[in-house]
């Protein structure tokens, strides 16, 4: 169990307006929480319905907060768009986006047709881009605002089997990169985020064997399993006015792997 106290409180995050894309479960399930648990109004969008009302009863039943879900399959570009509306139709504003959606699924290169190509980059790399697009005409009028990107490491370290999946992380470090520089001028900061292992419930079903849970603890400097509350905190702080200078920058955090 974590104890919450022992780590930041943030009061610029307090009453701010945050959107998690894919808040229902893993990362982005802690990323939520860490956001109610700053006092943020917290509204994440996601297409696992029964994943996301455990979650809003979990942390309502614990007293941190109620997050508010919106139900949206992100690859479905007008719905994406419709669901912003609304958020902003509810909140009037939006000053932190989180675009944390996405999909690790393994492929060969033999396997990869164009239709999953195209598949693979709408949930790994499209809705990051048009979610931003939806959300920077009200963060310019606010002069202020925080879009951090998921990325990963997949694409620095010698990965295999998932061709497509990291070519879209690679290119989510190259996007913030060019929006940063567009939306600067409006006080808007763009930055990634790029996580090694981390120990969500789907990578401990599908792929943490215990081989590879070797390996990932032989290539990190620190010999433990990196928790996905540990990126939530890494997401607070690139939230919140302490990170006002930061843009444009991608952060790695693996434990020592990179
Ligand atoms: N877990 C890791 O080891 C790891 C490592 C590096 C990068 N990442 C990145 O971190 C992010 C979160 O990964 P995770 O491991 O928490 O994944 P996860 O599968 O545990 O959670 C992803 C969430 O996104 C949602 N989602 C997926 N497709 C969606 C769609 N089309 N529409 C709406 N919601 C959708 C899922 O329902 C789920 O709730 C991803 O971008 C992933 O690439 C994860």
């Amino acid at each position: 169990m974590t104890n919450h106290s022992a780590f930041a409180t943030y009061p610029s995050l307090r009453d701010r307006v945050v959107i998690v894309t894919g808040g229902a479960a893993g990362i982005g399930e802690a990323i939520v929480e860490a956001g109610v648990r700053q006092n943020a109004r917290v509204a994440f969008i996601d297409f696992q319905d029964s994943a996301a009302k455990q979650l809003m009863e979990r942390l309502g039943a614990s007293g941190a907060g109620r997050p508010f879900y919106y139900h949206c399959d992100l690859t479905d570009i007008s719905a994406l768009q419709k669901t912003v509306q609304e958020i902003l139709n509810t909140f009037q504003t939006v000053d932190v986006l989180v675009n944390n959606a996405g999909n690790d699924a393994r492929h060969s290169i033999a396997e990869v047709t164009p239709a999953y190509w195209d598949q693979c980059v709408a949930i790994n790399l499209k809705h990051q881009f048009f979610m931003a697009q939806a959300v920077i005409p009200v963060m310019r009028k606010s002069r202020r605002g925080s879009i951090i990107n998921m990325s990963s490491i997949a694409w620095a370290i010698p990965s295999t089997n998932a061709a497509v999946y990291v070519t879209a992380k690679a290119a989510i470090v190259g996007m913030s990169r060019t929006l940063a520089h567009e939306v600067g001028v409006d006080n808007i900061r763009v930055n990634c985020i790029m996580p090694g292992a981390i120990l969500t419930e789907r990578q401990q079903r599908l792929w943490f064997t215990e081989a590879y849970k070797s390996e990932i603890l032989a290539s990190q400097a620190l010999k433990r399993m990196i928790l996905p509350e540990e990126v939530a905190r890494l997401v607070l702080f690139l939230a919140a006015d302490d990170s006002s200078a930061i843009t444009s920058q991608s952060y790695v955090i693996d434990g020592g792997w990179v």
